[in-house]
């Protein structure tokens, strides 16, 4: 049975990494999905036996589910360690996050049970830090507080962020002695908590107590970099100017570029955009600095929630259904129209799309063809915020058509399930895409993804031909919106025939995007860096 493709590391695609095309690159190493049948029959590479001791891991993100979100780092922060903790493999990852005081809901909050506190100095600040403790499933979470840095409505988008994610980095690591763990590894994601890494290595790897603790980068999204001029490294991150050197890229402090040169190892969300990102037209100015760390960099797949993601109780769906019988997904379908006011007919085929409306995200080539695919019979559903630009013209599209299509300017979880119940197929065009985790839950759901072939939609989509048998939806490599429109229209001519879709539907809502198989690489992620 297919299995997908989980982990890599780009040393063993070095020649593939040469080729000139980004896309071609990867082409090579396409396997086919696995289903959740194969991945328990052919047993997973087995993993060390859990040990009386087991080795610590301190999970650093800026947004953790299901305490705050607000994507796909969220989602990953939420359910990751919680899989490594499930897999009893000899760690134990605990969480560490800024305590949003406004954004966390009550329901947890309420029984946040407080450690102590104390004074971080950054620079000339010295600056209060609370800390709280929760347990949550099978994970402890620490959150840091500091109401003058995180009391605030909105998680990221201040003035202030580089100010707010240097404290918070810098009261990770002044923390642990409070906390009383002190890691073995140090797993931080994305820029806002890159300088742990690099505090880390320039303050305190050789202080009692702190020596010896590895640290792990992972990058959700190569395009955020935290970029700030070089007059904030004294005052604003404190680190001397003499450091300069160390964190400067293209005449900027870069905190990512320094998170890649100071760490231990650097992963991303996919193998594919691990071998992506080693080219310029990926990396966003980073390409470089990779490759000069290409030794220590590798990608694992994202997997998702399973039991979050689960139509067949998910309280947010309209009718609950599995894949056994997905009679439920037409009760959703129509619901759904109703409430959309879309014409109540579940024989025309609904495209759907839960995406922020950027144009990496292919949002500009579904634009492109978006007068086209109406002039079919096709209803469209849409449902994200973005660009003011895209905003404005998918609801000037529903002003035209107003039974035909749907756009729903806003993020709504709730709204996002029954969208993805609802639908029968799922648009993910992305220019980039890291991991991706819509094209999964879309595929838990029994709705078709048509995908770009790029990053983690490469590795976890493959195409299903023609007939509907092969893979598990539809996909395209150039990135144009002709070639968009009729990998589209491919999935609309296999949708006619009735039994063969009905049973393509049944197929993906089969596949295996547990973390299963990707917690476990990340076992091999943690002893690999461990041994280095
Ligand atoms: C970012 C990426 C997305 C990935 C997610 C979780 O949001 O854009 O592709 O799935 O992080 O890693």
């Amino acid at each position: 049975m297919p299995t997908k493709k989980t982990t890599q590391t780009t040393e063993s695609k070095e020649t593939a990494a040469k080729k000139p095309a980004a896309q071609k690159a990867v082409k090579a190493d396409k396997t086919p999905p696995r289903t959740a049948a194969s991945a328990s029959a052919k047993k997973a590479a087995p993993v060390k036996a859990a040990e009386s001791v087991k080795r610590r891991v301190l999970f650093v993100s800026g947004e953790v589910l299901p305490f705050v979100g607000t994507g796909g780092l969220g989602e990953v922060a939420g359910s990751l360690p919680q899989a490594i903790n499930g897999l009893n493999a000899g760690y134990e990852v605990r969480v560490i996050l800024p305590y949003y005081s406004l954004v966390i809901p009550e329901e947890y909050k309420k029984d946040f049970v407080f450690l102590g506190s104390i004074t971080v100095h950054l620079s000339w600040r010295s600056q209060y830090c609370g800390v709280y403790e929760y347990t949550f499933g099978n994970v402890r979470y620490y959150f840091l507080d500091n109401e003058y840095y995180f009391k605030r409505a909105n998680v990221y988008g201040h003035f202030d962020d580089g100010e707010r994610f240097a404290f918070f980095s810098k009261a990770v690591i002044d923390v642990l002695p409070l906390i009383d763990y002190f890691p073995d590894i140090l797993h931080v994601n994305d820029w806002q908590t890159a300088l742990v890494p690099i505090y880390y290595k320039l303050f305190y790897q050789y202080q009692y107590r702190y020596c010896d603790i590895k640290t792990i980068f992972t990058i959700h999204n190569i395009e955020y970099q935290g970029k700030f001029p070089k007059e904030c490294m004294e005052d604003l991150l404190g680190i001397s100017s003499a450091e300069y050197f160390s964190l400067e890229h293209s005449g900027n402090v870069n905190l990512m570029k320094g998170a890649i040169d100071y760490s231990d190892a650097v992963s991303t969300v996919s193998p594919t955009y691990a071998s992506e990102i080693l080219s310029d037209y990926y990396a966003h100015d980073l390409a470089g600095v990779l490759a000069k760390n290409r030794r220590k960099l590798s990608g694992i797949l994202n997997g998702i929630d399973v039991n979050f993601y689960d139509p067949s109780v998910d309280k947010a769906l309209f009718a609950n259904y599995g894949s056994g019988d997905i009679s439920g997904k037409v009760e959703n379908k129509i619901e759904l129209q109703r409430m959309l006011d879309l014409t109540v007919n579940p024989d025309i085929p609904m495209i759907t799309v839960v995406s922020r409306l950027v144009a990496h995200k292919g949002i500009d080539i579904l634009k492109g063809l978006c007068g086209e695919l109406l002039a079919s019979d096709v209803q469209l559903v849409i449902l994200g915020k973005g660009d003011a630009e895209y905003e404005a013209y998918f609801a000037h599209q529903q002003r035209q058509y107003p039974h035909k299509i749907a756009a729903i300017i806003a993020y709504n979880k709730d709204l996002s399930r029954k969208i993805y119940a609802a639908g029968d197929i799922f648009l993910m065009p992305s220019k980039s895409e890291p991991c991706g985790l819509a094209q999964m839950i879309a595929s838990r759901y029994g709705t078709v993804p048509v995908v770009r072939e790029t990053g983690g939609l490469y590795d976890s989509i493959h195409d299903c031909g023609d007939a509907g048998d092969a893979g598990n939806g539809f996909t395209f490599a150039l990135y144009t919106a002709q070639d968009f429109l009729h990998a589209v229209h491919r999935a609309l001519n296999l949708y006619k025939n009735k039994e063969s879709w009905n049973k393509l539907c049944a197929k993906i809502m089969e596949v295996d995007f547990s973390w299963n198989l990707s917690a476990r690489e990340y076992i091999k992620l943690y002893d690999a860096t461990l041994n280095r």
